[in-house]
């Protein structure tokens, strides 16, 4: 499909205050009945905004985060849906207090609170603020924590702002949750491929991002972009456990910008997610290191290990030859396979990849054909996937492959027009998510188009690309729904080989 092109051209101090000290044991620090609602009643200008539902450390918690327009006494109140009361909240209502932390930036509050000692299999209402200041009633499920089996979704720099019009880029943001969770509505997570703004501290273009309901019903695992990374928006948005904010995983001054590296453990599957815009300096040893401390720490007994982060280290398109992928390509790759990493997802480069089996930096099987439909995983062998844009507000033409810019990633052989570690580059100027399928010993990766040529698709509306639809536009648009990509990864699942690997990759670092 062809465009019309160019029509359009869019113009203190931290301060600690409410209940720390009691919320910071979580289990213990829910509350029954009336008591703290009674004591926070006094404050009703503790209007909560921008209310985000975030993974915990596993899949008993979730964490509520938001801000507050004070920073008194605020709770998270939550009660099975089927215990509400004529929609009401009954008396003896779980209370979780919240941590309430002043805003660096923008002025205002965050709080959040993390919900521990949920049921598998219930139906959950929740609610923030104070009693006669409370947030409409939100809910979520909890589905069965002992099954090998759950999707989740990887969803590519929605980068709201980024088209230059903020509502457009929103309406293509919450169109795509909206696709893929009616798709899917028995998806359990929704894992960030980082930029979730185009502008770190610009508070519309987080409301634009915050704004669909979905945010309150699956739980968000942020991750943080070259475009987040620059102000403290980011930190005072999400609350994520497990996270090590010392100073090496920040890029620079940790009172400015956002940074930080965590992980969590849903099901059978180890979430790790790292800053990447820390690289500098030693960072990157800094992220193996950590890496491993939680491989080795918290990788027995599960069955997959998930990395995340936001700068593709083989993405197809404009940042394909950046100075700091270059030198990521170098630093990462051996470190992974060592470590039993099995599935790496990225964004940045706002088009779609799915690498081959790499095994220390190198196609572990030259055999393997492009868009294989099935790979088998040895000891080592890792595939990377980089998501296209979750929102329309920009995409990334793929880029030839060019040796004077890295000699190190060079065409693939059997597919001359694309760099050798892909299987699979795609770019159609649509919308796309990420469905993730755990099944047992298999990880399913779908890549499914959430969006057509139409609006919301903001870099299509706004002229800001020529073409739309496969094949650069000489194929007409695919239909929402339609999968770009499917790949079944039968994973390693020898823990002796993953332990050798962990110990293996111990020594090695030092
Ligand atoms: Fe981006």
């Amino acid at each position: 499909m062809k465009l019309d092109n160019g029509t359009q051209r869019p113009g203190l101090v931290r301060r600690e205050v409410a209940v720390r000290a009691t919320a910071a044991v979580l289990g213990l620090s829910a509350v029954f009945g009336t008591g703290l609602a009674t004591a926070a009643h006094a404050d009703a200008q503790a209007t909560p905004t921008g209310i985000v539902l975030g993974v915990g450390a596993n899949e008993s918690q979730r964490v509520v985060s938001w801000y507050s327009s004070a920073g008194t006494a605020q709770v998270v109140q939550i009660v099975p849906t089927s215990k509400l009361v004529k929609g009401q909240f009954p008396a003896n209502t779980v209370t979780f207090p919240a941590t309430v932390t002043a805003n660096k930036v923008n002025g205002g509050y965050n709080g959040h609170a993390t919900i521990d000692s949920l049921k598998q299999n219930t139906s959950y209402s929740y609610r923030v603020g104070v009693e006669g200041q409370w947030s409409p009633t939100y809910s979520f499920k909890t589905q069965d924590f002992n099954g090998n089996n759950f999707d989740f979704l990887f969803f590519g720099d929605p980068q709201i702002g980024s088209s230059g019009n903020t509502a457009k880029d929103g309406a293509g943001w919450m169109d795509t949750l909206n696709v893929a969770l009616a798709a899917d509505p028995q998806s359990e997570l929704l894992v960030s491929g980082g930029d979730q703004v185009e502008t770190a501290n610009t508070e519309t273009q987080w409301d634009a991002f915050l704004a669909p309901d979905k945010l309150r019903q699956y739980p968000w695992a942020a991750t943080i972009g070259n475009h987040d990374v620059g102000g403290k928006a980011y930190e005072q948005h999400f609350w994520t456990p497990n996270t090590d904010r010392s100073a090496p995983y920040y890029n620079g001054d940790a009172n400015t910008r956002s940074g930080g590296d965590y992980w969590f453990k849903y099901k059978n599957v180890l979430f790790i997610d790292i800053n990447s815009n820390a690289y500098a300096s030693g960072a990157d040893a800094a992220h193996i290191n950590y890496i491993t401390n939680v491989v080795k720490t918290q990788g027995a007994g599960v069955k997959h290990t998930v990395l995340v982060y936001h700068h593709s280290i083989y993405s197809p398109a404009d940042h394909a030859n950046d100075g700091d992928n270059q030198l990521r390509r170098q630093d990462f790759p051996t470190a992974f396979s060592k470590l039993g990493v099995d599935l790496v997802l990225q964004g940045h480069d706002h088009s779609y990849s799915r690498s081959y089996l790499i095994k220390n930096g190198k196609k572990a099987n030259p055999d393997e054909q492009p868009g294989a439909a099935e790979v088998f995983q040895g000891p080592g062998g890792v595939i990377y996937v980089t998501a296209n844009s979750a929102s329309g507000s920009k995409y990334y033409d793929l880029t030839a492959p060019d040796t004077t810019e890295d000699p190190n990633y060079g065409p693939d052989p059997l597919n001359p027009k694309s760099h050798w570690a892909n299987s699979v580059e795609n770019q159609e100027h649509v919308r796309t998510y990420v469905k993730v399928q755990v099944r047992g010993n298999k990880l399913v990766v779908e890549d499914i188009r959430s969006g057509t040529c139409a609006a919301p698709n903001a870099a299509v509306e706004l002229g800001k690309v020529s073409w739309c639809g496969p094949n650069s536009g000489a194929t007409a648009a695919q239909p929402v729904g339609s999968t770009v990509d499917k790949v079944v990864i039968h994973t390693n699942n020898s823990k002796a080989d993953v332990d050798a690997s962990a110990a293996a990759e111990a020594a090695w670092l030092q």
